[in-house]
């Protein structure tokens, strides 16, 4: 038997691979993974590397990890990997039915009705595990779609789905596009032009994927959005995947409303059209715990996603952890009212430390994240002038924000900056730095403008930028603004 003879030919070792293994379908070639590399690179660390990148683009929840520590440690049984919990070892170990523990998947049951503020039941038969929310996206779109088919996706959305949602399933992600000028919501319009363009091309659709509360806007979507949703699916007899992992985020009103309720109180709605992906990546901050839950009113997707499942399951010795935490209703019903006050105060200091430099950021009730608005700072409106400007920002200033093409946003200027997976010391740091460079650029270009007026030439530093520099918060009497302009 002869083995494969190594070679640096790499068109020729290419083809020893399969297509998957060799194209680009994993979607890392994009400016969002770019800036987790840059900070990979030279990651920042208050004393041992003070001037590296700081982390802005990963939507972790570390706020409240101090709570579950606690828990932990006031409740040694729940582990299998303690004196008073190894007594249950053989059993959890030994432990591999797909279905998942039975005090697992009636604990997560419990704990989607929670965090949607009790309104609606989850049964737990109906709960289908994988590893995170990455695999629920790719068990739900393997159970749902053939490969050429087509999911409408509202922009801007979560870069991970190209990966998750296509790569090894060949599905495609077909844009639905949203604007500002509307707040990004999703229109009945939009959403009958992207199918009808889609039927044009020869491509069947066969759903629609969102996320609420949207990542990056951190909004949580309206009740008539979500009815629009609903109609549209039922006319068009195809499926509504809601990915609804940040439900667990929402700080401010209005309140979450989950695909669920929604379908609940409408009995025309055909329910094997529905199905709700959810995990405790977000909303408990465990994104290492690989929980992933897909939850279908559809028997027969619950019946095959269980089958596939066991590619991904969540290891027994999480499930048993989890079951035990999440059972504690007390704990639990604080431990969510704690997070959504710390994300709510943090939220609150970061967007207040943007606006006094003059940065809007889209209004935003939920996330781990703030979608900031940089629309004035470039000299066009136009992807290049965008990634011009982050690589400026991940480069110059070390911080590794997210812009708004990797969401596909279709307006540039846009970027996505995760503010709950640092403590508040990096937070002032990245603070700081923003502050300098938005003063430096703003230095910069006053002096360009002065050496043209000065040569008479036509002033040509763009409208809104020229706008923002004028704001109130940037004319304090503290501003190096004003020694600048001066
Ligand atoms: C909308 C959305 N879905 C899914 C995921 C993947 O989550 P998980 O870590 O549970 O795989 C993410 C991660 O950021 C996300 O933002």
């Amino acid at each position: 038997m002869g083995f494969p003879v190594s070679n640096n030919n790499s068109s020729r070792s290419d083809q020893l691979l399969s297509e998957i293994a060799t194209g680009s379908g994993h979607g890392e070639n994009s400016s969002y993974f770019d800036g987790w590399k840059a900070y990979d690179r030279d990651p920042f660390h208050a004393i041992n590397n003070p001037n590296g990148v700081i982390q802005l683009g990963l939507a972790e929840n570390l706020l409240c990890h101090d709570l579950m520590e606690d828990w932990l440690k006031k409740n040694p049984k729940a582990s299998i990997c303690s004196a008073e919990g190894v007594s249950a070892f053989g059993a959890i170990a030994n432990f591999q039915d797909y279905h998942g523990l039975p005090a697992f998947r009636h604990a997560i049951a419990n704990f989607m009705k929670k965090v949607r503020g009790g309104k609606v039941e989850f049964d737990p038969d109906r709960i289908v595990m994988s590893g995170g929310a990455t695999g629920a996206q790719e068990l739900i779109s393997f159970c749902l779609a053939d490969p050429g088919d087509a999911f409408l996706i509202p922009t801007p959305y979560y870069p991970g789905f190209d990966r998750d949602f296509c790569w090894r399933t060949r599905v495609q992600l077909l844009p639905v596009q949203c604007k500002s000028s509307n707040k990004f919501r999703i229109t009945r319009a939009a959403l009958e032009s992207a199918f009808k363009q889609a039927q044009q091309d020869g491509i069947r659709v066969k759903g629609v994927l969102v996320t609420n509360p949207s990542n990056p806007l951190g909004t949580s979507m309206e009740r008539d959005t979500l009815e629009t949703l609903v109609s549209f699916v039922n006319e068009k007899k195809i499926h509504l995947v809601c990915d609804e992992i940040f439900a667990g985020t929402v700080f401010a009103k209005p309140r979450f409303i989950s695909i669920s309720e929604i379908i609940e109180e409408d009995p025309t709605c055909d329910r094997d059209l529905i199905h709700v992906i959810s995990s405790l990546s977000k909303d408990l901050g465990l994104p290492g715990f690989r929980v992933g839950i897909v939850y279908s009113y559809n028997d027969n997707v619950v019946n095959c996603g269980r089958k596939m499942s066991s590619f991904g399951l969540v290891s027994s010795q999480t499930q048993h952890l989890l079951a035990s935490m999440l059972s504690d209703e007390e704990f639990i019903t604080k431990l969510l009212d704690e997070s959504r006050r710390r994300l709510s105060e943090r939220h609150r200091s970061f967007i207040l430390g943007l606006a006094k430099m003059g940065i809007r950021c889209f209004e935003s009730n939920a996330g781990l994240f703030c979608w900031m608005d940089l629309r004035p700072m470039l000299k066009e409106a136009v992807v290049d002038r965008e990634l011009e400007l982050w690589k400026l920002i991940v480069n110059d200033v070390k911080l590794n924000v997210s812009p708004g093409a990797s969401f596909h946003c279709e307006e540039s200027g846009w970027f996505r900056v995760c503010f709950a997976n640092m403590d508040d010391h990096t937070m002032e740091v990245a603070l700081r730095r923003i502050r300098s460079f938005v003063y430096r650029e703003v230095a910069a270009k006053a002096e360009a403008k002065k050496k043209r007026w000065q040569a008479g030439l036509r002033l040509s530093l763009p409208r809104r930028f020229e706008e923002m520099m004028m704001s109130p918060h940037l004319m304090s009497p503290h501003s190096p603004l004003v020694h600048a302009t001066g």
